[in-house]
């Protein structure tokens, strides 16, 4: 392992199949300026925590029921404490604070599943946003991976990806169908190009690049 690469958590509150799509592409080697060094759960069931076990990541729960106003105070704590250098949200159901990300300017990123401008911003995650895609008919969706600033969702966008709606869609089908064919394609691409530049940065630019 090389100690230069950046030191990511992700933070994750679900099914975690786009952590899986992390842990993929660091094991292919698509991943390979910064390494998973954290799992961070909002939620104490979610099955994200198993994927990092089997992967032999630590994984921690945050519980944002059971910190209440501690609990961003908590999540930074626990970062700290493991020196982490980027942030990946994949499914983290929580929107966090102005103050918070102050803390990791231009280094956290998250994956929408929309093109974002549309269906986005505050009450659009999960499939409430693949609800509203089809309620307004596109025929056009897709995923978003971008930075995280402090207006929900509106961070410089990263790398996108299109998805064709189909007619007998639900938001079931084509929540699968976005994560499959663009989210876990453009996630761990997005994670490589900011983790290379973070690298970069570390490295003060004059070194030559080693992997
Ligand atoms: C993914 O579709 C992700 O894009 C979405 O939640 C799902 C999590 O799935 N995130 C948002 O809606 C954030 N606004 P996962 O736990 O299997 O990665």
């Amino acid at each position: 392992m090389n100690s230069d690469k950046i030191k990511i958590a992700v933070l994750v509150s679900g099914g975690g199949t786009n952590l899986q799509a992390l842990i993929d592409a660091q094991r292919d080697g698509g991943l390979r300026s910064g390494e998973i060094a954290l799992v961070v759960s909002s939620n104490p069931g979610a099955y994200a925590i198993n994927r990092a076990a089997n992967a032999g990541i630590e994984a921690v729960t945050v519980c944002r029921k059971e910190m209440g106003d501690q609990f961003e105070a908590q999540l930074i704590r626990t970062l700290e404490k493991h020196q982490i250098e980027m942030i990946i949200l994949a499914g983290f159901m929580s929107i966090l604070s102005a103050d918070f990300i102050s803390h990791f300017t231009d280094r956290i990123i998250n994956i929408h599943p929309s093109l974002i401008p549309s269906f986005c911003g505050k009450g659009m995650y999960g499939l409430h946003v693949h609800e509203a895609a089809l309620a307004y008919g596109v025929k056009v969706s897709g995923a978003t991976a971008h930075y995280v600033n402090e207006v929900t969702d509106g961070g410089k966008i990263i790398l996108q990806k299109a998805v064709r709606v189909r007619q007998d869609d639900t938001p079931e089908s084509l929540q699968k169908r976005i994560m499959k064919q663009a989210e876990w394609d453009i996630l761990p691409r997005a994670a490589e190009q900011v983790a290379k530049k973070l690298r970069k940065e570390k490295r003060g630019g004059s070194r030559p690049a080693t992997e």
